[in-house]
């Protein structure tokens, strides 16, 4: 693979600045990247099964150039290069905020020698980069303009045989019992389906079928897989932060969008008081996850 310059003069990423997942201010950048962190800390027994199932499938064959492609704070980076001891992973992202933070934590894990940063949008394809074993796309591909465009740039960065795993998830994680707030049942589904209303116009390719875009990319489909995820109490600390981070960042979200008595019913799970999500024992971390492994064809077609 043709090595990437860390930070490379890559044209900065268009802007999309459309959803709470997407670049907007620091705050909601660095609320972003906690949200990252959390989710792999509590899932972190799942995202071990995903990169074993990826190391099936490579089988002997070797990986030792990885991209991570929408890397963001890095937790797939980190997780490939323990699963792949002899890798390299060059991580990918249009959020230079995000590929400092992974370099940062790259460089305290003592594994900044095994690690580059890109900052590209992964849309446009993967200039310079070429002969990669496998490509890990976890929460990204989704918040692509053109996931044809973006297949077609990962399909000319693998070597033959090399692989593209698409992990991926139906939305928002759910975390609140039936009747968690009294007075307003069935809170959180309303909420949830104003923010798909919202995910529809913004994210469209949020729920697509990868697998027909990875066959319609000239890639091979090899294993398809559904998880649905539950972790019930007692739950460490963090599960509650991250609950209360992914919350708070949908009702910025559908502020305006949602009856503002189920905003104001959200903002009591948010506030501090006795109700909030950090200080119950209720909760239910519930999340669906999806992953593909697809192989560019051996005789490189
Ligand atoms: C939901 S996060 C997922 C991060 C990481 N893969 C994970 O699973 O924890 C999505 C990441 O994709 C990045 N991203 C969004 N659109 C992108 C694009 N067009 N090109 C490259 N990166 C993009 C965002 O900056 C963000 O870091």
């Amino acid at each position: 693979m043709t090595p990437s310059t860390s930070h490379s003069g890559a044209p900065h990423a268009h802007h999309h600045g459309h959803d709470h997942h997407d670049h907007g201010t620091p705050d909601q950048q660095d609320g972003l990247a906690e949200v990252l962190d959390l989710d792999a800390e509590l899932f972190a027994p799942y995202l071990t099964s995903v990169t074993a199932r990826v190391a099936d499938a490579a089988g002997d064959g070797g990986v030792t150039q990885v991209v991570d492609l929408g890397a963001g704070t890095g937790t797939g980076t980190f997780a490939l290069l323990e699963r792949f001891p002899g890798s390299r992973v060059t991580a990918v992202d249009s959020a230079p905020d995000m590929l400092a933070r992974l370099a940062g934590s790259a460089r305290a894990k003592g594994l900044g020698d095994r690690v580059r940063t890109l900052e590209t949008d992964a849309g446009t394809g993967l200039a310079g980069i070429e002969g990669v074993d496998l490509v890990w796309a976890s929460a990204s591909l989704h918040h692509v303009d053109d996931p044809a465009a973006a297949l077609a740039g990962v399909r000319a960065a693998l070597r033959p045989g090399g692989l593209l795993a698409v992990a991926e998830m139906d939305g928002m994680p759910h975390f609140l019992p039936d009747g968690a707030v009294a007075e307003r049942p069935g809170l959180e589904a309303r909420c949830r389906e104003a923010l798909s209303a919202l995910h529809a116009e913004r994210l469209p390719h949020l729920g697509a079928d990868w697998g027909t875009l990875l066959t319609g990319a000239g890639l091979t489909v090899e294993q398809e897989h559904t998880e649905h995820l539950e972790l019930r109490a007692p739950l460490p600390a963090s599960a509650g932060q991250y609950a209360h981070l992914v919350l708070s960042r949908i009702r910025d979200a559908l502020d305006g969008r949602a009856d503002p008595a189920d905003l104001a019913a959200l903002g009591t799970l948010l506030d501090g008081g006795p109700q909030d999500v950090r200080h119950r024992d209720d909760l239910v971390v519930r999340s669906t996850r999806q992953l593909w492994v697809a192989r560019r064809p051996a005789d490189g077609s």
